[in-house]
């Protein structure tokens, strides 16, 4: 298929137009580069520099390519940002994804692949988390991914187009090529080796007294090739549809920790901090839809071998992607 990839410069697009590339699909990436890296645009496909703001350009783009299939990750992704900032969220996680919905009709594009989130889900009582559970988000982040599944939906339903809104729980991991270079960079696990690194002198865990083993916040951590596997899989769904992609194995911030330890030789120091706000103590998927409908199939889950492939490419790319 010819799939256009916005936010194809991003952390999770990257990997993705690689895993497409490398499974015989040509991609064209789309990215406004404001959070993406032009370092991180695989060499083997076309790239368009461009914002989702710019209407007539996604719209003459999606005319002129008559693509197959449209993979849409660009957007702004900071839970924290979005409690200060909501209209930053809105207009670009939705407003700016209109655009890009109207210029699949203009051009005639069958099928839409969305970066959805556990952010839809808020603080649910139930666990695992499955596409059946109450979709109740508690900051903005959130209820912009919502509505623009609920957007695309309608979109399905008026022009026809397929939807498949894939909703991550903690992506994580790097391919040989391709991770995480995030500016501020917010995540546990790049934090953490950045701890190894010699950048940071140690790791804070915010909070060990939540209702968990060891204390600290429990997360189900996807690597990005599984996240890959499943947008690939996505572009032959049967009909429209929702999923939840997780290993359904948690992992506590201490065990991330510990793992990392053992990885990189590093001490690692680590200090407790406060709760951060907003942190539930336990989110983990329910994926069976994705493995029953999708035939999806994740391959990572220990801890040790996610980090490693961080660690790995952390040290190809020590400084990130602008100081190669
Ligand atoms: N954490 C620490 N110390 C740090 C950073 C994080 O203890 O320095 C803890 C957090 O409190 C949390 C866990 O590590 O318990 C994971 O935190 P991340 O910031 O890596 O990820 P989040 O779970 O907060 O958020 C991720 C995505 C969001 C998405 C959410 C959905 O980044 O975009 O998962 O579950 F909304």
């Amino acid at each position: 298929m010819k799939v256009l990839v916005c936010g194809g410069a991003g952390y999770i697009g990257s990997a993705c137009t690689e895993y497409l590339i490398d499974n015989g699909h040509e991609a064209v990436v789309f990215d406004s580069l404001i959070t993406g890296h032009e370092n991180a645009v695989d060499p083997r496909a076309d790239f368009v520099k461009g914002d989702l703001a710019n209407r007539d350009l996604i719209i003459k783009l999606c005319q002129e390519e008559q693509f197959d299939a449209i993979m849409h990750f660009a957007a702004f992704s900071l839970v924290g940002e979005s409690m200060k900032d909501p209209s930053k969220y809105f207009r670009n996680n939705i407003a700016n994804g209109i655009n890009l919905a109207d210029a699949a009709v203009a051009g005639g594009v069958k099928t839409i692949v969305f970066s959805s989130t556990a952010a839809t889900f808020g603080q649910p009582e139930e666990s695992p988390i499955t596409e059946t559970t109450k979709q109740e988000p508690i900051n903005p982040y959130g209820e912009s991914k919502l509505c623009f599944e609920k957007i695309l939906k309608w979109y399905n339903e008026i022009h026809g187009i397929k939807y498949v809104a894939l909703r991550y729980f903690n992506a994580c991991g790097a391919t040989e090529n391709f991770g995480e270079d995030h500016s501020p960079e917010t995540h546990l696990i790049p934090l953490i080796l950045q701890v190894a690194q010699g950048k940071r002198e140690k790791i804070m865990i915010y909070g060990d007294d939540y209702a968990t083993p060891d204390g600290t916040c429990v997360r189900d951590y996807i690597h990005i090739l599984d996240l890959a596997q499943a947008h690939m899989l996505a572009l032959d769904a049967p009909e429209s549809g929702h999923y939840n992609l997780g290993t359904g194995a948690g992992l506590s911030v201490k065990e991330i920790i510990d793992a990392a330890r053992a990885v990189t030789g590093h001490a690692i120091p680590s200090e407790v901090a406060p709760r951060r706000a907003g942190d539930p103590d336990r989110l983990i998927a329910g994926s069976e839809r994705a493995r029953k409908v999708l035939g999806w199939n994740p391959k990572f889950e220990d801890a040790k071998v996610i980090i490693e492939s961080v660690w790995k490419w952390m040290q190809k790319y020590p400084d990130g992607y602008e100081k190669q």
